[in-house]
C-alpha cells in the first residue's frame, strides 16, 4: 500500500514505486498496490489524518510505503487534529512498535557529512527506536488551565515491562546478525521510566551471551554520536530518545535525504517511510530526494516480503548511482563534478542502474 502523505511525499513516493515496479518485474514479485491517503491531505479531504479507508486498506496490506505528513498549513490546528496523529494513529493501530532506522555512510558521499571523513568513513549504526509507546502516547496528557488560571502542559512517559522486552529482543537479535555490540540508551539517572527500561535490558543480556550490552545516558549519547559515531553498532532506545537520535545519526551519513526506516509489528508487517519530513519549502519542485524513499521500499522487500536479491538490486542501483556521480541538491557538495539532478531524473537513474 502506498500512502504519499504531504509536501515531498508524493513526489518521491512515485519514483520509488516505479523502482519497486522495475525490481518486481525483474524478479517475479507479484506487486500489486493500493493507495491511500493520511496527515494533512487526508485531513483535507476527509477531515481525518488517518481515515476509515485508509485504515481499513492498511489492515489488508502486507506492506505500507508512506512519503510524509506534515505541513505550515495545518499547523494552527490544535494537537489533536494535526497531520502527525495520522503517522501516530498508523503506528499505534497496527501496532508497529519495532522501529529500524539504519544510518549507513555511502562511501561516495562521505564529503557531504557533517563530521570529518576519518570519523564516518565506514559508519554503519543501526538504531532501534521503541515506536509506539513512552511519552508519545502516555496518558494522561494535555494543556489545561489551571483554577488558578495558569496554563499547564503535561505528558506521561510511560513504559512497561512487557514493551521493553519486546523492543529488547528485537535490538538484540539485530546486534546478533550484526558486530554483536548493543547500547541501550536511557536517562536513568533521572527518569524512572528508564531506570525500569535498564534493569529490563540487563535482564534480557543474559539470554544473548553473545552480544555485549552498555548502556548509556541519552545527553551522553548525543555527544558520543557526533564525537565518534563508529563506537556503535546497534543503538537501542525509547520513543523520544530514538527520534532525536535517529536524525542526528541521519546527518552523519550526509543528508536526511538518504536514511530509510522501518516500523515493524509481531507479525513483520511494515511500515516503511523515509526519516526525512515532507519538506514543504520544496514540495513540487522536483528536487527533492527521492532515495531514502527508494532504500525504505528495499527494506519492504527484505523484512515484509521477503524477497531479500530485489533489496539487494535496489540497494546496489542506488550505490551506483552515486558512484557514477549522479546527486539531488541536498547531497551534492559545492564545487564538485556531481551531476545535480531533479527528483524524477534520479528514479530514472536507479531504474536504468537495476537494469545494468
Ligand atoms: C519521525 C517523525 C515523527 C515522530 C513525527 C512526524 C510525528 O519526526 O518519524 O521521526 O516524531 O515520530
Ligand atoms: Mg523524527
Amino acid at each position: 500500500m502506498l500512502l504519499p502523505g504531504d509536501g515531498i511525499g508524493p513526489e518521491v513516493v512515485r519514483q520509488a514505486r516505479r523502482v519497486l515496479e522495475a525490481v518486481g518485474a525483474r524478479h517475479q514479485l507479484d506487486l500489486r498496490f493500493t493507495e491511500g491517503d493520511i496527515g494533512g491531505v487526508a485531513i483535507d479531504r476527509s477531515g481525518e489524518a488517518y481515515p476509515a479507508a485508509t485504515r481499513a486498506l492498511a489492515n489488508e496490506a502486507d506492506a505500507i510505503l508512506l512519503g510524509a505528513v506534515g505541513g505550515p498549513q495545518w499547523d494552527g490546528l490544535p494537537a489533536q487534529d494535526r497531520p502527525e496523529r495520522g503517522l501516530l494513529a498508523i503506528r499505534a493501530d497496527l501496532d508497529l512498535f519495532c522501529n529500524l532506522r539504519p544510518a549507513l555512510l555511502f562511501p561516495d558521499l562521505i564529503g557531504a557529512s557533517s563530521l570529518r571523513a576519518e570519523l564516518v568513513s565506514g559508519l554503519d549504526v543501526l538504531i532501534v527506536r521503541e515506536l509506539t509507546g513512552g511519552v508519545y502516547f502516555g496518558e494522561p496528557r494535555g494543556v489545561v488551565t489551571r483554577d488558578d488560571g495558569v496554563r499547564e502542559g503535561f505528558n506521561t512517559d510511560r513504559y512497561d515491562e512487557v514493551e521493553i522486552r519486546r523492543i529488547g529482543r528485537l535490538a538484540f537479535e539485530a546486534a546478533q546478525k550484526r558486530n554483536g555490540r548493543l547500547c541501550s540508551v536511557d536517562k536513568a539517572n533521572v527518569l524512572e521510566v528508564t531506570m525500569l527500561w535498564r534493569e529490563v535490558m540487563q535482564e534480557l543480556s543474559s539470554e544473548y551471551p553473545d552480544v555485549s550490552l552498555s548502556h548509556m545516558y541519552v545527553d551522553n549519547a548525543a555527544m558520543q554520536l557526533v564525537r565518534e559515531p563508529k563506537q556503535f553498532d546497534v543503538l537501542v532506545t525509547g520513543n523520544l530518545f530514538g527520534d532525536i537520535l535517529s536524525d542526528i545519526a541521519a546527518m552523519l551519513t550526509g543528508s536526511i535525504g538518504m536514511l530509510p526506516s522501518a516500523s515493524l509489528n509481531a507479525q513483520n508487517t511494515g511500515l516503511y517511510e523515509p526519516v526525512h519530513g515532507s519538506a514543504p519549502d520544496i514540495a513540487g519542485l522536483d528536487c527533492a530526494n527521492p532515495l531514502a524513499t527508494m532504500l525504505s521500499a528495499a527494506m519492504l522487500l527484505r523484512f515484509s516480503l521477503d524477497a531479500p536479491e530485489a533489496a539487494n538490486d535496489v540497494e546496489r542501483a542506488v550505490a551506483a548511482v552515486l558512484l557514477k556521480g549522479f546527486r539531488t541538491a541536498d547531497i551534492a557538495e559545492r564545487q564538485s563534478s556531481a551531476t545535480v539532478v531533479g527528483t524524477q531524473a534520479m528514479g530514472d537513474a536507479v531504474i536504468a542502474a537495476l537494469t545494468d
